[in-house]
């Protein structure tokens, strides 16, 4: 079975907890690309915030009903995927260089689901983890954060440079408190169990869902 039908089947089984009403932020990446029309197939009447221009402007192509987010400032769900999820529910996120905010539109949500095919199970989160750092002073905080290294990728969607942190990730709280206390990290990959309400990963054509 491909990756492809495990991105579809984890994201149609995820666009079934929405419902008429609802506000949805919609994350990034090829997983959300599957959501998309999932949800616009749905008929829901539904408002959107998008944490990309990617998923605004395939959302937008969908007819589904994408709004600048600050006429919403919460969500009733949104739906996002990710690069490790463990067994306990730590993600790691930013490969596609919009963690910030996919993390701000998770948190912004009264239940955060994340889909996702069977390859990002992962027993325990290893490097590299996304960062995005501001431009001002960015020498200084990477030999804080040594060992990082720039991607060579354009910024954030809001102006931000994006990195990835290559030390140990044994300890995934620590080290989501060591980088969020290190000044110039705008935010990080690291995702923590208390966000995530719940994971669906396809196996196949099966559907693994833990809440
Ligand atoms: C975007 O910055 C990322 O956090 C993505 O959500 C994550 O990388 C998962 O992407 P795919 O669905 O493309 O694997």
């Amino acid at each position: 079975m491909s990756v492809e039908h495990e991105k579809q089947r984890a994201a149609e089984a995820a666009a079934e907890l929405v419902e008429d009403g609802m506000t949805v932020g919609l994350g990034t990446g090829s997983t959300v690309a599957h959501l998309l029309p999932a949800l616009a197939r749905r008929g829901l009447s539904l408002r959107c915030v998008a944490t990309s221009p990617q998923t605004e402007e395939a959302a937008l192509m969908l007819d589904l009903r994408v709004e600048p987010f600050g006429s919403i400032d919460r969500f009733d769900i949104t739906i996002d995927g990710a690069d490790q999820i463990t067994p306990d529910g730590w993600l790691v996120k930013g490969g596609g260089a919009a963690h910030t905010r996919e993390k701000i539109v998770a948190a912004a949500a009264a239940r955060f689901v994340v889909i996702a095919d069977s390859s990002k199970r992962v027993t325990a989160l290893h490097p590299p983890v996304p960062l995005e750092l501001l431009e001002f002073g960015l020498a200084a905080t990477m030999r804080l954060l040594h060992p990082v290294s720039l991607r060579d990728v354009p910024r954030s969607p809001d102006g931000g440079v994006i990195a990835d942190y290559h030390g140990a990730v044994d300890d995934p709280a620590g080290l989501a408190a060591l980088l969020g206390a290190t000044p110039g990290v705008v935010e990080h990959g690291l995702f923590p169990p208390t966000l995530v309400a719940d994971v669906f990963v396809a196996h196949g054509d099966s559907v693994e869902h833990h809440n």
